[in-house]
């Protein structure tokens, strides 16, 4: 941890893009001014206007990185990112936004197979649920379109994420099996947890209180 972390303002490790602008209404209602998050530029370290909040922008998977690290002092990560690498975090409010459910997906009729080849950018997630079936799948790491594994014959079926379900429907594909319901999570790195608490407490009890407003 580095040793300005004392002086430094709260800081808040946040997914960029579509997922920060998904939350940008709830830490507006936690009383957090989120304008500098939609200037469209390239800074990856932002202010909110009255100066309380320091954002750190990154890829969703880094987010628990930045935090564990003690560089941010909390974060808003994505729980299939927390169930794929484990983190030494706190995890402490269920944001309810980007929800969205981790499924094994198919073509339609799939039957079920003795030694699946499953294509996932989530190699352990994957893992973790045929072997918890007693099932020994052949897990194939890609890095995205993972609806296009199975068409063309990489794969049986896919560990994937599905949200609208408008992905697996035009490749005719069809969930055959949920795995896990995935939302955003606030997380905290342990030690500034406790050390930083006169901070980071009244921004967790007013995220808190966003969530449960009407
Ligand atoms: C994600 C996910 C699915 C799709 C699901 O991919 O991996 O492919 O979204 O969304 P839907 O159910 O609403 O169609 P993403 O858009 O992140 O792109 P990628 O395929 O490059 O990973």
């Amino acid at each position: 941890m580095s040793d300005g972390v004392a002086s430094r303002p709260l800081t808040l490790a946040i997914p960029k893009g579509r997922v920060s602008l998904a939350l940008a209404p709830l830490l507006e209602r936690a009383g957090i001014p989120t304008a500098s998050l939609r200037a469209e530029d390239r800074t990856l370290v932002r202010e909110s206007d009255d100066g309380s909040v320091r954002f750190l922008l990154l890829k969703p998977d880094d987010v628990p990185t930045y935090v564990e690290y003690g560089v941010a002092d909390l974060g808003l990560s994505g729980r299939d990112v927390l169930l794929e690498r484990r983190y030494d975090l706190y995890q402490l409010l269920d944001l309810g936004v980007g929800v969205c459910r981790m499924v094994v997906a198919g073509p339609e009729g799939t039957a079920n197979l003795a030694r699946p080849r499953v294509a996932t950018k989530f190699p352990r997630i994957a893992t973790e649920h045929f072997a918890k079936k007693g099932i020994q799948a052949e897990v194939i790491y890609v890095g995205g379109s993972v609806e296009l594994a199975p068409l063309v014959g990489l794969s049986d079926v896919i560990v994937d994420i599905v949200e609208s379900g408008a992905t697996l429907r035009e490749n005719r594909l069809e969930v055959l099996e949920h795995i896990a319901d995935i939302s955003t999570v606030l997380v905290a790195n342990r030690s500034l947890y406790k050390l930083r608490h006169q901070l980071v407490a009244p921004l967790i009890a007013r995220l808190e209180a966003a969530l449960t407003a009407p």
